[in-house]
């Protein structure tokens, strides 16, 4: 079992690279089956998740191999349409090669993703959507076994804006015939980056960004380089290392327009946050002070992602923050594990009150999920004492080495892997 161990108290002061985002990675990946042929996708984040998406793509009989930061994916080869239970269960986001199978080889046959540690996981606005171009889908025992012959572009309507959702129908329109349009679209900006790959590989996507989404479904598509945008959440992440600890942090390669929430909420906290095209600097030298209220909602509003986090870097502040969780039933656990080191913060519902402590303190702590398994680092590095963190297989679900990050900003921090290398 592996265990993540940090020293609070030290500021932080240096420059790190943001790595690519997990979000976009994995419906490329996905999308990848679209083109037949040969991806090199640049910037690929080495992530459990990623190594998930690999075993898929293997198992349906493509090619995949790291060169360098770049994994290679040959999709000429796929010769089946089915994903077995185990492999599903892998990763919360497997729901997106049904689109992409579907397109492709005309049925598919995968298991029910199921819930997750967040709260219900829902897909009923994938299949309806794909039902609605066409698809035959059966639900039996928990599989999903799917036949589209073909698939015909029509106007969907999203009941709600999910990101999944709008991904799994842009590929599944992809290979429709004609022309799909997907309303109240997610406007992510991982869904602009989905867009962009796809037109690389030579289809016709436009509208990524903003709320309808149109595909012009049957162009033959070809393989590409392409090179993933960077993660927004992994520099929320960061940025709020250096509120919390103090000191000065520049993240390179991160673009401020894709975080403006939460970099105006570091402000408002009292950071200086200065931004170029591809780098953020963000500097904290007074005492943090409590901030308006916090809603998470769909892009452009402040992400669900960066919740956890911000809350730990507010947990030492003065005055108090009201955070209201509008995504997921389930996404205050970071809070039992903060309130170990001393934070205070009552949870009612969906409403989160932290009232900024003076000081934390370290204790032993257990990440319950990715992003509140993050936040627990951030609360460490200014608690005094030691913090040990369990469960850091969550967090290697979405950081490539979140201990050197950190350290290469000077944080005391290190990692203790276990004797089976978990
Ligand atoms: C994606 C991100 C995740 C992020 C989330 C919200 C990936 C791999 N994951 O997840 O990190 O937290 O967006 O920004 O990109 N819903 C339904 N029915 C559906 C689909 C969704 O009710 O068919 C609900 C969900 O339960 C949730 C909300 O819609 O309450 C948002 O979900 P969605 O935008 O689909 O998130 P994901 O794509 O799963």
């Amino acid at each position: 079992m592996s265990q993540i161990i940090v020293q609070g108290g030290s500021t932080l002061s240096g420059s790190i690279a943001v790595q690519g985002a997990k979000n976009s990675a994995l419906p490329i990946l996905a999308a990848t089956i679209l083109n037949r042929g040969e991806t090199v996708l640049r910037g690929c984040p080495r992530l459990r998740d990623v190594d998930a998406s690999v075993r898929i793509l293997r198992h349906l009989g493509c090619e995949a191999r790291w060169e360098g930061d770049a994994l290679v994916v040959n999709t000429a080869g796929l010769c089946r349409s089915d994903i077995s239970d185990t492999l599903m269960r892998e990763m919360r986001s497997s729901a997106i090669f049904l689109g992409a199978i579907l397109a492709r080889c005309g049925q598919a046959d995968l298991s029910y993703p199921g819930g997750c540690e967040l709260g219900p996981r829902p897909i009923d606005l994938h299949l309806t959507g794909l039902r609605d171009l066409g698809a035959d889908i059966r639900e039996d025992g928990g599989r999903l076994c799917c036949t589209a012959p073909r698939l015909v572009g029509r106007e969907l309507i999203l009941s709600l804006p999910s990101v999944g959702a709008t991904e799994n129908l842009m590929l599944a329109a992809c290979g429709g015939e004609g022309t799909t349009s997907i309303s109240n679209a997610a406007r992510e900006p991982e869904i602009e980056d989905l867009q962009n790959y796809l037109c690389a590989c030579g289809a016709k996507v436009s509208g990524a960004g903003t709320s309808t989404v149109t595909v012009e479904g049957g162009a033959a598509l070809h393989g590409c380089a392409y090179t993933v945008m960077p993660d927004r959440i992994v520099a929320a992440t960061y940025l709020c290392a250096a509120a919390a600890a103090g000191g000065v942090a520049r993240l390179t390669g991160a673009k401020e327009r894709h975080l403006a929430t939460v970099t105006a909420a570091l402000r408002e906290a009292g950071c200086t946050v200065q931004a170029d095209e591809n780098d953020i600097t963000l500097r904290r030298e007074q005492d943090l002070r409590a901030i308006r209220p916090i809603h998470t909602a769909p892009y452009p509003g402040f992400p669900t992602d960066a919740q956890a986090i911000l809350m730990a870097t507010l947990a030492r502040s003065r005055g108090v923050t009201v955070f209201e969780e509008n995504i997921f039933t389930n996404r205050f656990r970071h809070v039992d594990e903060l309130t170990r080191m001393g934070a205070d913060i009552r949870v009612s519902g969906r409403v989160a009150v932290v009232s900024g402590a003076e000081r934390l303190h370290g204790a032993t702590v257990r990440s319950t999920d990715l992003r509140g398994g993050a936040a627990l680092c951030v609360a460490a590095l200014m608690a005094e004492g030691e913090t040990t963190i369990s469960g850091v297989e969550h967090i290697d679900r979405g950081y490539e080495d979140i201990t050197r990050a950190l350290g290469a900003l000077g944080a005391h921090i290190r990692r203790e892997d276990g004797p089976d290398g978990e």
